[in-house]
């Protein structure tokens, strides 16, 4: 593991950027400072956000194996760099909500706040010039995003990451209001976690005051991006 070499560039993502190694089955993922909303319409540097998402990623990716779900992360490697396993990413997006928020309510014009029984799922394309439309699975396979059995894995991992993070998060006092997953097949042809799980993708309230302490700080200009992130990550047992 010490001795994979950083290579060329594979792809440059609004906030990670992805790097080929002397190991064609590994990767690096380099978390930069950059943060984009609305599409990327508007995007910032924060200071330490590379960092603490990277650390923030592996410590929760390590909670998700360590309950039996297949990630992408292997090991930090600096303060801004992780090793994954190279995986052939879905163009799909996996939501699973506890709590109305953000698009549903902008959709639906349902309450903020809404407690969701059943825990809602949706599946976006990631695709920014389109807006990442919602879609169906009948699109996913039509269109040959998916097969009808990767599909019905991501969901039920998609819900798996929730019984198993909604708890670690209520523990430090919040709630996990929904989140976004991405997944991808590695080389034996298994579905596994890749992308990111941070407080870019997912929506965290504190559970008494409902403070809001995820990316929506940054989209609605609430300040305090990073030392919000960095509570987050303090409260659930990871010091930064
Ligand atoms: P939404 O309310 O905008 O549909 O987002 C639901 C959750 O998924 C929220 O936690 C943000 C996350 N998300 C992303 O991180 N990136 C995306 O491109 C989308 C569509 C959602
Ligand atoms: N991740 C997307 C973007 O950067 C959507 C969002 O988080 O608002 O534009």
């Amino acid at each position: 593991m010490q001795d994979v070499q950083k290579g060329e560039e594979l792809y440059r993502g609004k906030a990670k950027t992805v790097f080929y190694t002397n190991d064609a089955d590994k990767l690096i993922l380099e978390f930069r400072n950059d943060t984009s909303a609305f599409d990327g319409e508007k995007i910032e540097q924060l200071d330490r956000k590379g960092e603490v998402n990277n650390k923030f990623n592996h410590f929760i990716m390590q909670q998700l194996e360590d309950a039996g779900v297949k990630t992408q992360v292997e090991a930090l490697i600096s303060d801004n760099e992780s090793i994954v396993k190279k995986l052939d990413m879905i163009p799909i997006e996996c939501v699973v909500r506890n709590y109305a928020a953000g698009s549903l309510c902008r959709r639906l014009g349902v309450e903020e706040g809404l407690e969701l029984s059943p825990q809602t799922f949706e599946f976006f394309l990631k695709n920014d010039a389109l807006h990442d439309p919602m879609v169906n699975e009948t699109h996913a396979i039509a269109f040959g995003w998916a097969t009808q059995d990767q599909i019905d894995q991501m969901k039920v991992l998609t819900f798996k990451v929730n019984s198993i993070l909604a708890p670690l998060f209520r523990k430090g006092g919040m709630l996990l209001v929904d989140f976004k997953l991405e997944f991808g097949v590695d080389k034996n042809g298994d579905i596994v976690l890749g992308d990111e799980f941070t407080p870019d993708g997912c929506r965290l309230w504190d559970a008494e005051t409902k403070k809001k302490l995820d990316k929506d700080r940054f989209r609605q200009g609430l300040g305090s991006v990073v030392e919000s992130y960095i509570e987050v990550a303090e409260r659930i047992g990871l010091s930064l």
